[in-house]
């Protein structure tokens, strides 16, 4: 199934809650999350038997590739049960879930891992506990974060992936430290261009570190090779530590964008289906879910989503883009 663009849908990202316990200020800024902020209600919220059901009607359609985000999605009651419902259906060779971590405990670890969870992404915006505290903006410890990592490893779900998303004047002198950190450890970190998601953020170009100057800031200290990509449409670019220490990942979706092989699928915690991170809409597949549509019904309305689609939002961005309405990266999902 390819889209008017020729591209196939291979990745599902599912949000499972459009809440969370941090308010980093480049996604959920507390002064529009705030006390006042209206989530989405539970009866809102897909059940997992419906999320379970959409996989299943996207991986006959080709999707290969699941992975859970959120909000938070630990937030998200008894969510191994979840995961192991998904992890049974035929087709997903790949199951992974983002997270910032601050519920990840050991018991939890393992019950992921023991659902059928593959691989896990964590956050770590810094190595200093001030500006990680600053960045999370509720004074969550670093030191916890941490914790959860190591949870993780134990539990197997190797290798952990850490995202690091920089922004100008916040936690660009943290680059070096977070790479100097993970090295020899078998973690990826990846660092990623801070975007323009969503409309709260006040996302502005000056703020964005672009992926060249990262990568020089870390191979003035330890020398980069790159590396060839793991599949088609890989969205870090891949770096090696010349002396073997591992490797890095850099995510340059302002400066470098990759919408030519975008495969990916959203549906967002109230069923909606997004083609893009930076849509303005979704189409919506929870009223079909409970009205009693079959699955070759949801399936044929999936499938008119994606062949219409010709998002590429990150090749086309400019002043001209910057005023639309887009829809905000915790209730689309990471
Ligand atoms: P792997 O399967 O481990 O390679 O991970 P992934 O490539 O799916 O990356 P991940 O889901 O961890 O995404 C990392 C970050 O890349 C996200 O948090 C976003 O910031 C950015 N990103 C991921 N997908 C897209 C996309 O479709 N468009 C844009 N513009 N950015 C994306
Ligand atoms: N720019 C880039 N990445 C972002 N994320 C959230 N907001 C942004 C943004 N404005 C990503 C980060 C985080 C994940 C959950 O979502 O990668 O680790
Ligand atoms: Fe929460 Fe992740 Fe957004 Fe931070 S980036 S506010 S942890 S969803
Ligand atoms: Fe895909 Fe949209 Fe991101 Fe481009 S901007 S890579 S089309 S999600």
């Amino acid at each position: 199934m390819n889209d008017a663009l020729g591209r196939p849908l291979r990745d599902l990202r599912i949000s499972v809650t459009d809440r969370c316990n941090l308010r980093c200020v480049y996604c959920m800024p507390k002064a529009v999350f705030g006390r006042d902020f209206v989530f989405l209600e539970r009866d809102q919220l897909l059940t997992f038997e419906e999320i379970a059901r959409v996989v299943r009607v996207m991986s006959a359609a080709g999707a290969h590739k699941v992975r859970l985000t959120g909000g938070e999605p630990l937030l998200r009651r008894d969510l191994p049960a979840l995961v192991s419902m998904l992890s049974a259906v035929p087709g997903i060779g790949d199951l992974a879930m983002t997270t910032n971590g601050a519920l990840l405990t050991r018991e939890m670890a393992k019950s992921l891992a023991a659902a059928g969870l593959r691989r896990i992404t964590i956050s770590v915006d810094s190595l200093d506990d001030d500006v990680f505290r600053r960045v999370n903006d509720v004074d969550f410890p670093l030191a916890r974060v941490l914790a959860a990592i190591d949870a993780a490893k134990e539990a197997g779900l190797m290798p952990i992936k850490i995202d690091m998303v920089v922004v100008r004047g916040l936690n660009e002198s943290s680059i070096v430290g977070v790479a100097r950190h993970f090295r020899e450890t078998g973690h990826i970190v990846r660092f990623i261009e801070y975007m323009d998601v969503g409309n709260t953020n006040g996302w502005r170009m000056e703020d964005v570190v672009s992926g060249a100057e990262m990568r020089d800031a870390i191979g003035r200290e330890w020398p980069l090779v790159p590396a060839e990509p793991n599949y088609f449409g890989e969205v870090a670019q891949r770096w090696c530590y010349a002396d073997g220490a591992g490797e890095i990942g850099i995510i340059t979706s302002v400066t470098q964008p990759f919408c030519g092989s975008c495969t990916r699928a959203r549906l967002s915690a109230a069923g909606e289906l997004y083609t893009c991170l930076f849509a303005g809409k979704g189409r919506d597949l929870r009223s079909l879910l409970r009205n009693g549509s079959t699955d070759a019904e949801i399936s044929a309305a999936i499938g008119a989503v994606w062949s219409a689609r010709d998002d590429r939002y990150s090749e086309i961005r400019s002043a001209a883009t910057a005023g639309l309405k887009k829809v905000e990266m915790s209730h689309i999902g990471g």
